[in-house]
């Protein structure tokens, strides 16, 4: 693995789930693998967990963990080649990045889309010149189309209860939630992507009309504007706020209906309901179902470091 952007970097994901779980089991079993070695990790954007999760999992490897908040410590950076920079970003891309890739081994960014041009955000313009120019390993933190950290601890923890279930195959729902702000695609996205590449459920999306996900994530997905009917004997409900796609970044209509409650749980095979978090609480997803013992919200938020921790030695261990 060279890089980790997308499920495309994933190579057999099994693999990386098992060395998850061997990780969490013994976080410490492989200390001298990154010995020596720093990360960067650059944060465009706010976060706790993958922040958090992703130094724990670096330090369990050995490895010095630095943290950069660039968008509020850093010099403006600026993307646009061939930019007269005589607006408000003072450093370009092409000068940050190399001086990153002299001082870190591994990369990891953090950047959200604009939401405001389909094609830069769909393009990943901005994680893609890091890449580009830094030429070391880079981690997506989350880009500006998809969250594959994320992903990759959302299968964790649905392995995590389908041997529990003994269940060869579950039924898991995309559910869409209410929100405030419009947010991105990037959790829906790659869990769409990576349940897909996984292979081992059954999966359905649901959401008002309007909030289609672009295609090429959900092609093998079934997809329903019903709820209920797509909740109904589902054994995973995966509840998610995005904004509009087709109207690209937008809040089309704010559907409070569509917040998942014990009574819409009813129907479902006693589902274990999942967020990646932070959550909006009686706006996605009401205190009852949070508070429940059907969320899985705290033990999906702790698997974060040892699904980090699985791509970091996989990268550690292919660099060697
Ligand atoms: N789920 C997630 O990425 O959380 P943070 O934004 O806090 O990192």
């Amino acid at each position: 693995m060279k890089n980790f952007l997308s499920v495309k970097d994933a190579g057999n994901i099994e693999d990386l789930i098992n060395s998850a779980k061997e990780f969490r089991k013994s976080p410490f079993i492989k200390q001298d693998l990154g010995k020596g070695k720093r990360i960067g990790l650059l944060f465009l954007n706010p976060s706790m967990r993958t922040r958090l999760s992703t130094q724990i999992a670096a330090q369990n490897l050995g490895m010095e963990a630095v943290v950069f908040n660039a968008s509020q410590d850093g010099w403006s950076l600026e993307f646009e080649d061939g930019a007269v920079m005589n607006g408000s970003t003072v450093e370009h891309i092409k000068d940050a990045a190399p001086v990153l890739g002299r001082y870190f081994d591994i990369l990891g960014i953090r950047t959200f889309p604009s939401l405001k041009s389909k094609e830069e955000d769909y393009s990943e313009y901005v994680i893609n010149q890091f890449v580009k120019y830094a030429k070391i390993p880079v981690i997506s933190l989350e880009s500006a189309t998809v969250h594959p950290l994320q992903s990759l601890t959302d299968i964790i923890t649905i392995t995590d209860y389908v041997s529990i279930k003994n269940k060869a195959k579950p039924k898991v729902v995309l559910s869409w939630a209410p929100h405030v702000k419009p947010l991105p695609q990037c959790v829906a996205n790659s869990f769409c992507e990576w349940i897909t590449a996984w292979g081992s459920c059954d999966f359905i999306i649901t959401h008002p009309e309007g909030y289609e996900l672009d295609k090429r994530f959900t092609s093998q997905a079934i997809v329903t504007n019903d709820q209920e009917q797509a909740l109904k004997d589902a054994d995973f409900v995966y509840v998610k706020n995005w904004s509009s796609y087709t109207d690209y970044g937008k809040i089309l209509e704010n559907k409070k209906s569509w917040m998942l409650t014990n009574q819409k749980l009813a129907v479902t095979n006693k589902a274990k309901v999942m967020h990646c978090r932070p959550v909006r609480r009686n706006v996605e997803l009401s205190d009852e179902v949070l508070d429940s013992s059907n969320s899985i919200v705290t033990e999906q938020a702790a698997n974060r470091v040892w699904a980090a921790q699985s791509v970091l030695a996989k990268i550690l261990t292919d660099m060697q």
